[in-house]
């Protein structure tokens, strides 16, 4: 991968792109004749008729940007299978533990325009519920239920104990929601996440809170800290060849269901973390930065955090008139 080289396009022709107006709705470049004009309508035709509705209506549109892409750049056959291998080696890295490929997305900010695109069909649908954020590869399934107010530090003594707290709230009535879960997740001081840490227990710095009646949570976490997303394999490789940093502000994830609610993925940024403005990847959102304040008197905690979520209803989203089947949620399978 390091022969990833790739073509100066000064040394090409211009390739200025013309739009005219080609009845396959094709766009096609002044160059085009340089290469066979049938063969991207082809590839589309060649989708048959068992596909489902939605890849019929998205593939065209991405194997004609894929296309053109190669066509545009006069990508060659080295460059190609350069990517492919840096591809098949984020692949082969995954398992239950290490997701390279969504990592990889992640650094050319994929994730958080497709939150971006999600939050907005949500918004357009009147619910400005609190906004969502990337989940990111290091959610698990399964966090352990705790009991509220307890705390989901383990091993660690030389932390920013913070308590955190706030309440779940319908966000068109302001009423609290009863039965909401959150599931919360973050590093620990050195930057690792449990599952990248043997040092630390399992399902360290992690916990599921189900509210009561009254919608309020509360749980001991730690003041989060920057740390750099994972360098040493397909991602790093990448962020090298296009010359930046792994790091990512300090935040904390959240997942936030409750019934009849759209779950929120979502996570909250330090106000005074120098990363804000260059999250490796593209996550912050200005209505997700928080101020953490100092706590006295309290043994368990030195610094305190009040945050309340607020969750849009399906009901709230048809009495808006729109359908209500968008989560403000960027999770896939493997999330609710
Ligand atoms: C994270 O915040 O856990 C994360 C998000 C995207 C890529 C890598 C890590
Ligand atoms: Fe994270």
């Amino acid at each position: 991968m390091e022969s990833l080289k790739l073509q100066d396009p000064a040394e090409g022709p211009d390739f200025q792109t013309i739009t005219n107006g080609a009845a396959n709705g094709v766009a096609q470049t002044k160059e085009d004749h340089r290469f066979n004009p049938n063969f991207t309508q082809a590839v589309i035709n060649a989708t048959g008729p068992g596909a489902s509705p939605r890849l019929k209506q998205v593939m065209p549109s991405l194997i004609k940007h894929m296309h053109d892409f190669c066509r545009e750049n006069e990508i060659t056959t080295e460059e190609f299978m350069a990517a492919v291998d840096l591809l098949n080696e984020a692949g082969r890295m995954s398992d239950d533990r290490r997701n390279e490929g969504q990592l990889f997305f992640d650094i050319l900010g994929v994730e958080s325009l497709v939150d971006e695109i999600t939050y907005k069909l949500a918004t357009d649908a009147k619910d400005g519920a609190t906004a969502s954020a990337v989940l990111g590869p290091f959610w698990r399934k399964h966090a352990p239920k705790r009991n509220m107010g307890e705390t989901i530090v383990f091993g660690i003594d030389d932390g920013d104990f913070t308590l955190m707290h706030g309440t779940v709230l319908d966000h068109t009535t302001g009423i609290p929601v009863e039965g909401a879960e959150l599931d919360v997740w973050h590093t620990a001081p050195n930057g690792l996440y449990e599952q990248q840490d043997p040092d630390q227990p399992d399902y360290n710095l992690r916990g599921r809170f189900t509210t009561g009646k009254d919608g309020k949570y509360q749980f001991v976490c730690l003041r989060p800290t920057s740390y750099p997303i994972p360098h040493d394999g397909a991602g790093g490789k990448l962020l090298k060849l296009l010359d930046r940093h792994p790091m990512r502000p300090a935040h904390i994830h959240f997942i936030v269901t409750a019934p009849g609610y759209k779950p929120i993925v979502t996570q909250i940024f330090d106000r005074r973390d120098p990363h804000l403005t260059d999250d490796a990847v593209f996550a912050v959102k200005d209505s997700l930065v928080v101020d953490f304040a100092p706590l006295e008197g309290n043994p368990k905690a030195q610094f305190e955090l009040s945050y309340d979520f607020k969750l849009a209803s399906y009901e709230g989203s048809k009495r808006n008139g729109v359908e209500a089947a968008t989560a403000t949620s960027t999770a896939g399978d493997s999330a609710p």
